[in-house]
């Protein structure tokens, strides 16, 4: 892998970050102080870095607590601010002989507008603004993917989807410093995906195959890439050997505790705005940080995907009986209402512990993820290795033979809860949870 490769792939370990309820029992977390104290307020953002980082002594957290708003000259403060012109691949240009462009620019492109002024993390112009970032910011560059965009079934291939109005995988082309042209991934393209409705965003790209793009185009990265597979990514970079899932962020809102294996602590807002702000610092090689508004925007955006999930109570009442197996097994760690909870030690889940157990930013524990959206989201488990919810809560997962695991091979263990209920309840638990 070519080092810069290296770099951004590592820089992800900084990509999750998400601002929300505090614990299983306050559904929407404390209100920012206004305005923002992120956007004026160098020691509350340093004071907010601090009170989240779970485990202070793993890379992850060095790395920031070395960087991050300091006070000292030469922080990642001072770096320059990164709002490029950019406009996304659209999906005609797969029909062009040869392909999408991916070195030039066409006078469609430009630089977020970012000149609003916020009174509150709640502010509508300030989701909006969010959401186009979302869909356009270029997070990290991916010359890797123009193998992808030489046609339509090329692009398929690599799992990215296309859509009249939203483009190409969310791939941008963006101006590079140096005036040079790159292809970059947004947040859409890991974290959107096709559902009945359209490109829906915050559902994972289970589709994408950022490891073999990587592979296809840099000879010499380690071959160890192809065993991501569709959906995952190493956000550890120490080994390459620690795919992670690429989440749902639908329910970021509800989570106390962020990345899968519970690096951050959801203090206020703010937490989500910092990891997105220190994911494109990482992945820009510590060279560039995104406006701070737009990475405010990015958080206040993400958490207000969560309002258009199905609440506990409307997944109760259309599915009683599955409801009363849920609140008897299953309510000790996915708390309601927001269905989520402590992070738990990996002895006790027993799921696959390598990422838990990472030096470069490991917890010793798998987070809770909160099972709103659980019903349409997949695949399911931190490395991605069962499809839906009807493969978790069927015991032959547990089977020596079993080979219908989507990464790996063998058995699927650990996280034994609802496995020894009859067939009858796990059936109505299943329908309870296809409900939320
Ligand atoms: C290359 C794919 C990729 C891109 C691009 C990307 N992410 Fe992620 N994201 C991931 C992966 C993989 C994880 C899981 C990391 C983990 O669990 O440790 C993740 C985790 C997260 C989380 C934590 C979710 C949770 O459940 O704990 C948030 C929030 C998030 N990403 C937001 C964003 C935002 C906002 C952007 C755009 C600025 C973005 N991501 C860009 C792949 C990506
Ligand atoms: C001891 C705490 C605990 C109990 C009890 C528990 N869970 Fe979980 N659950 C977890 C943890 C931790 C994970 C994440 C494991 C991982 O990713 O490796 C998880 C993951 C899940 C997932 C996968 C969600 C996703 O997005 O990947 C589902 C579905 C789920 N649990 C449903 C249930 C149901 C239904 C019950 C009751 C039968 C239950 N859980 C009981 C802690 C618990």
């Amino acid at each position: 892998m070519h080092a810069s490769t290296a770099a951004v792939l590592a820089s992800l370990a900084g990509l999750a970050v998400v601002g929300a309820g505090c614990g299983a029992s306050a559904p929407s977390p404390p209100p920012e102080p206004s305005p923002p104290a992120y956007l004026t307020d160098a020691a509350y953002r340093r004071a907010t870095l601090l009170a989240s980082l779970v485990n202070p002594h793993d890379g992850y957290a060095e790395d920031r607590i070395a960087h991050y708003a300091t006070g000292a000259p030469g922080d990642w403060d001072a770096l320059p601010e990164w709002n490029p012109s950019a406009e996304l691949v659209e999906a005609s240009e797969l029909e062009l002989p040869g392909g999408a462009p991916t070195t030039t620019l066409s006078d469609r492109a430009a630089p977020l507008d970012t000149s609003l002024t916020v009174t509150s993390i709640d502010d509508p112009a300030l989701v909006a603004l969010g959401q186009q970032a979302f869909e356009r910011y270029p997070v990290q560059p991916a010359p890797y993917f123009s193998v992808a965009l030489t046609s339509a079934s090329a692009a398929a291939t690599y799992g990215l989807w296309t859509d009249a109005k939203r483009g190409v995988g969310g791939l941008v082309r963006a101006r590079m410093g140096d005036g040079s042209v790159t292809l970059a991934m947004t947040c859409s393209t890991c974290h959107a995906a096709p559902s009945p409705g359209g490109i829906e965003p915050g559902l994972s790209n289970r589709a994408l195959a950022l490891g073999a793009a990587v592979l296809a185009t840099e000879p010499w990265a380690p071959t160890r890439m192809a065993a991501w597979g569709p959906g995952r990514i190493d956000v550890t970079t120490s080994t390459g050997l620690e795919p992670a899932r690429i989440p749902d962020l639908r329910p970021v809102a509800f989570l106390s505790y962020i990345q899968q294996d519970a690096t951050l602590r959801v203090v206020d807002p703010t937490t989500l705005a910092i990891r997105i702000e220190t994911l494109v610092i990482a992945s820009n090689e510590e060279a560039v940080r995104p406006p701070r508004i737009l990475a405010l925007a990015l958080a206040a955006y993400v958490r207000s995907l969560a309002s258009a999930l199905p609440s506990f109570d409307e997944a109760k009442a259309a599915q009683p009986e599955g409801a009363q197996v849920f609140e008897s097994a299953c309510t000790g760690c996915h708390v309601p209402p927001t269905l989520s909870g402590e992070p738990v030690p990996l002895a006790q889940i027993g799921t696959d512990p390598t990422l838990g157990d990472s030096p470069s930013r490991g917890t010793g524990m798998y987070r809770v993820p909160s099972l709103h959206g659980v019903g349409t989201r997949g695949p399911l488990l931190h490395d991605a290795t069962l499809p839906d919810v009807d493969a978790m809560f069927d015991p032959s997962r547990l089977d020596p033979g079993f080979t219908d695991r989507l990464h790996g091979t063998g058995p699927v263990q650990g996280h034994l809860y609802g496995l020894s209920l009859t067939d009858a309840q796990r059936a109505s638990l299943v329908a309870f949870l296809k409900a939320l």
